[in-house]
């Protein structure tokens, strides 16, 4: 996988230039964080793109990750999420500051708004939204991140960003697995140039054993995690599957050698059957609730302080 910047299946093409690879690590507090996962993903198996958001709480370890695994920051395309009550022109830019500083880095690649929601004591919503968007806008004009983007926002979101931009969303991160596939929001984010990024795509662990993604790993000798990952792929749809198991995430990266044939693409992408991992529902009580980054982040292996 070394050669994504090069090899044009391994990357897509953001609305500004920039190069993002389309296989990425995924990180999070959910499930814990593996210190030695994510330097094997760098070192053993060609991963250069990690994602993860200061919700997680994790990003200072995986700037010790990145330093453990011999590769460059400067290779590794590192995204992260401000979480909404962050939001503002000044707490954005601290907050961005401060993931900056946390990851060991002066420059992020991509920057996103985790959610659409704001905290509710907030009463224009939409222009605390458009305040904290500028923000973004500001940063990329000063350099300081090479693309911006929403997570989790859906039509009439995006509408709001969009009638007053100056920037378009260069990406949109949302949940995306063959039981959650949001075509028309996928549409429209193609129309206008915003590249899908999909989360759980392995519906978080919970979707692996469905018979037709079974069926399909069977005919193709691979695991139903690599199908999912290549349907993704296929789709042209970054993806970012979370392990924290050395042996998967070298599973999950071995999916450049096959290909979904039609037939096993129409299967996956005509799934009646729905299910939601994230709900978004749950999102405005955490919103509100103070607990702090990362307080759900458990430790698979303890790194060693630098
Ligand atoms: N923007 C957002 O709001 C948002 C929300 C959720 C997630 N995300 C991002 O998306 C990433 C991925 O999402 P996710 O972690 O929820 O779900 P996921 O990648 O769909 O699934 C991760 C789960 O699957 C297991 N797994 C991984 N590879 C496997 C394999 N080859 N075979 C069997 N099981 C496997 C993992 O367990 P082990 O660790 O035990 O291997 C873990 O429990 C997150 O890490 C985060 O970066 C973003």
């Amino acid at each position: 996988m070394a050669d994504v910047y090069t090899n044009p299946e391994k990357h897509v093409i953001l609305h500004n230039n920039v190069k993002m690879p389309i296989l990425g690590l995924g990180t999070s507090h959910d499930g814990g964080y593996s210190h030695e996962a994510v330097v094997y993903a760098l070192k053993n198996c060609g991963y250069r793109h990690i994602d993860t958001a200061k919700r997680y709480g994790c990003e200072k370890y995986i700037a010790q990750a990145i330093k453990a695994s011999g590769v460059s920051s400067e290779d590794v395309f590192l995204t992260t999420k401000c979480w909404p009550t962050d939001y503002g022109t000044n707490t954005t830019r601290e907050a961005f500051n401060g993931s900056c500083q946390r990851l060991g880095v002066n420059t992020l690649d991509l920057y996103l708004l985790h959610w659409p929601d704001v905290p509710s004591g907030v009463r224009d919503k939409n222009s605390l939204l458009l305040d904290t968007w500028r923000t973004l806008e500001l940063l990329l004009d000063e350099e300081r991140v090479r693309s911006i983007g929403v997570s989790n926002f859906l039509e009439p979101h995006l509408e709001v960003i969009l009638n007053e931009c100056s920037v378009v969303p260069h990406v949109n991160q949302c949940e995306f697995h063959p039981y959650n596939n949001p075509k028309k929001l996928r549409s429209y984010c193609k129309e206008r140039n915003i590249q899908f990024e999909g989360y759980c795509p392995l519906g978080n662990g919970q979707i692996l054993t469905e018979p037709s993604i079974q069926d399909i790993a069977q005919k193709h000798s691979k695991s139903p995690a690599q199908i999912l990952i290549r349907w993704n792929l296929q789709n042209r749809v970054v993806c970012i599957p979370k392990s924290t198991k050395n042996h998967r995430v070298k599973e999950n990266s071995e999916v450049f050698d096959f290909e979904l044939r039609t037939e096993d693409m129409d299967t996956l992408n005509n799934m009646t059957r729905e299910i939601q991992i994230m709900d978004p529902s749950t999102i405005q009580a955490k919103i509100d609730n103070p607990l702090p980054d990362g307080y759900k982040l458990k430790l698979v292996q303890i790194p060693v302080e630098p």
